[in-house]
């Protein structure tokens, strides 16, 4: 039963992104479901909570559909389908509404099981795989890789960040740096700490070659 919902799931992740490409591809879906169930077991979480919302936590996202990010409702259709109970249904909406990152305005999932995904997520965007995204995303929206002459916007709130055009660079202070403390999780916060130095490094890295100085 539930390892048909589950292939289910992935079936309907891997339609709806299938034509994605800024860094929110159906991988990015599945690194994070995977990334989740390992938290959740190690964590002592609910699993199939945590693995049917971490798969279903981008489908109605702002950016991919904006029609539906307030309902959730290509979710909720999918789980009603799927005969999945009413009270399961509140559990998983409620974890994908906290999961996103809004600077100032996100939260701290209320549950062990968002913990877990919301963590989950944010891995995804640090580290080796996280500076890929980033700048997938940049050159998907058209931003600029760098620019010295624009100064990232620091504690920006909700309403900012989603306004917010800034360069692929100045991504990593208004967001990435940020990742590692906001982990919830005892293993999220082992696994974020290798991804955080990670991405210091490869920051350091370009601002010296972009002042010639290696
Ligand atoms: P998530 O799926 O982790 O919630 P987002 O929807 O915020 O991520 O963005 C998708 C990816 O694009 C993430 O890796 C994120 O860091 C990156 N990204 C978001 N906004 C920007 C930006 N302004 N410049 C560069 N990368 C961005
Ligand atoms: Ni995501």
């Amino acid at each position: 039963m539930n390892e048909r919902i589950l292939d289910e799931a992935v079936d309907f992740v891997k339609q709806l992104f299938r034509e994605e490409y800024s860094g929110h591809d159906f991988f990015h879906t599945y690194r994070v479901f995977r990334m989740a169930q390992r938290l959740a077991e190690e964590e002592g979480a609910d699993v199939l909570t945590v693995q049917l919302a971490a798969l279903l936590h981008d489908v109605d996202d702002r950016k991919l559909s904006p029609d539906t990010c307030l309902t959730h409702a290509r979710a909720k259709t999918f789980l009603r389908e799927q005969g999945v109970e009413e009270k399961q249904i509140g559990q998983i909406l409620q974890i994908i509404e906290e999961v996103s990152f809004r600077g100032t305005d996100s939260v701290v999932p209320s549950t062990l099981e968002g913990k877990c995904v919301q963590d989950a997520d944010r891995l995804d965007a640090i580290g080796a795989i996280g500076i890929a995204r980033c700048f997938a995303y940049g050159g998907s929206h058209h931003r600029l890789i760098h620019d010295p002459d624009s100064p990232p916007s620091l504690n920006m709130d909700a309403a900012a960040y989603y306004k917010s055009e800034s360069t692929s660079i100045n991504h990593f202070y208004e967001k990435l740096l940020l990742l590692s403390d906001s982990m919830t999780t005892p293993s999220g916060k082992r696994i974020a700490r290798e991804r955080h130095r990670y991405l210091q490094g490869f920051l350091d890295e370009f601002l010296e070659e972009w002042e010639g100085k290696r």
